[in-house]
């Protein structure tokens, strides 16, 4: 069974070697609330609803990301762990993926209806798989699992 994921993970764990490997045991020896089998679901996930935006490897798409756009919006910022996704419990997470930038002025679409929320839990572990042992240490302190 694990063999087999990580076998499906493979891509996954090529493609980002140019960046921080992926953390994707989230069992004991990670210390990280989520599964291998959530990260491996989130994959497809993020894919298909996030990745056109927050990048396939949630790399964000700009480096520029903190700069407003004309519009005065934000461009999508990286969820990699580069930027401060990691400032915001998974409660908070949980709910700029429901409810999208609308209410900030922001541009990311809200996916309260459109995502169950095992789906979102397994989006958010998909991208903290890129998370460094440090960054997540430092959510963790900051309460990041509430
Ligand atoms: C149409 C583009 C778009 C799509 C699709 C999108 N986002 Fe976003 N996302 C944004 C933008 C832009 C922001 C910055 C806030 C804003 O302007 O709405 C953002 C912000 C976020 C944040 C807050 C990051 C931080 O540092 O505070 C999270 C978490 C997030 N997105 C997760 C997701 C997930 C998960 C998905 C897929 C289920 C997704 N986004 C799909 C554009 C998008």
């Amino acid at each position: 069974m694990r063999q087999s994921l990580l076998l499906l993970l493979c891509p996954l764990l090529m493609s980002g070697c140019s960046k921080a490997d992926p953390v994707i045991a989230g069992d004991e020896e990670f210390h990280r609330w989520y599964t291998v089998e959530q990260v491996a679901s989130g994959n497809i996930v993020f894919q298909q609803n996030c990745a056109q935006c927050h990048g396939e490897q949630a790399q964000g798409l700009v480096s520029e990301w903190r700069v407003r756009l004309e519009d005065g919006s934000l461009p999508p910022p990286p969820l990699n762990g580069t930027a401060h996704a990691w400032h915001h419990p998974k409660s908070v997470l949980l709910q700029v993926i429901n409810g999208g930038g609308a209410e900030f002025g922001g541009k990311m679409p809200g996916f309260a209806a459109v995502l169950d929320e095992a789906q979102k839990l397994a989006a958010i572990a998909f991208f903290q798989s890129y998370w460094t042992d440090e960054i997540y240490a430092q959510w963790m302190q900051m309460g990041g699992t509430n």
